[in-house]
């Protein structure tokens, strides 16, 4: 595992938004795997400036996204569909085609979430997951107790999950209580996954994730297995680490930096 601790959260999702872009220039008919949370609203308005700036190529790129609420259609306002194209896609000329996430409102949910894990899968598969990290763990919704093999399918919110994600919500809308999420298996399957965790709220996960044992109490320390994870983390994030200063001996300021022969 990269874990990169950056000076502050504006820094990492700047690196964020960075590599992905970088992904993008180096591969135009990248498959995305997309994420969505409060965490990756900076990333995506970072994305949006640095993909302006350099005139990157989008039109070409594909994205499938994690996660999406059952029951919400892809024009509710709170579905993730909607989020996604507040955040990114209404800002970009991405291919509309080629932006995929799961119907919340298909007919026979567990139809869709087998029928979206053989799209991926028809795609080539996804080369850049982005991920955020859950208070609890969970990465996608892939709650705690997730099986690590677990496809695309059906699951139910944890209480707190619903309670966190309720801010998104006006005060009288409930949240709903069941998501299509990508399984873990199916995140493990990307060929480079980068999760961004900021704040002090998810200090406690990160821990977990990157020096707890591997775990489905953890469903984010599947990770430890991943060949090419990065986690980008700010200060208030990583300060449950206890080999922090390893980490920023590694990789001072959240920099990659090599070992090079003298
Ligand atoms: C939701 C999403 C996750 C996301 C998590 C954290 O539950 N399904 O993909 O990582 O929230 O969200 P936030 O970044 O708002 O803390």
């Amino acid at each position: 595992m990269q874990v990169l601790i950056f000076p502050s959260r504006d820094e990492a999702t700047r690196a964020a938004a960075k590599r992905i872009a970088d992904r993008i220039v180096g591969h135009l008919d990248i498959v995305l795997g997309l994420a969505t949370g409060g965490t990756m609203e900076p990333v995506y308005a970072r994305l949006i400036e640095i993909v302006r700036e350099g005139g990157i190529d989008v039109s070409r790129a594909s994205s499938f996204n994690l996660d999406e609420y059952v029951g919400l259609a892809a024009d509710h306002p709170q579905s993730y569909a909607t989020t996604m194209r507040r955040l990114l896609f209404d800002h970009l000329p991405f291919d509309p085609e080629r932006t995929r996430l799961p119907r919340g409102d298909a007919p026979d949910p567990l139809r869709e979430a087998k029928l979206y894990e053989a799209m991926i899968a028809a795609a080539g598969g996804v080369e850049l997951q982005l991920l955020g990290l859950g208070n609890n763990g969970h990465i996608g919704f892939n709650e705690p107790s997730s099986s690590l093999a677990s496809r695309t399918r059906i699951k139910r919110l944890t209480r707190n999950t619903i309670e966190a994600n309720q801010r998104f919500f006006g005060p009288d809308e409930t949240v709903p209580t069941h998501s299509i999420t990508m399984g873990i298996a199916t995140i493990m399957e990307a060929r480079e996954v980068m999760l961004v965790a900021t704040g002090a709220a998810k200090a406690e996960a990160v821990a977990a994730m990157i020096e707890g044992p591997v775990s489905a109490a953890c469903p984010a320390s599947a990770l430890q297995y991943h060949p090419r994870a990065a986690i980008m983390l700010d200060p208030d994030a990583a300060a449950g680490l206890k080999l922090r200063d390893y980490y920023e001996d590694v990789h001072p300021g959240g920099r990659e930096v090599y070992f090079a022969r003298r």
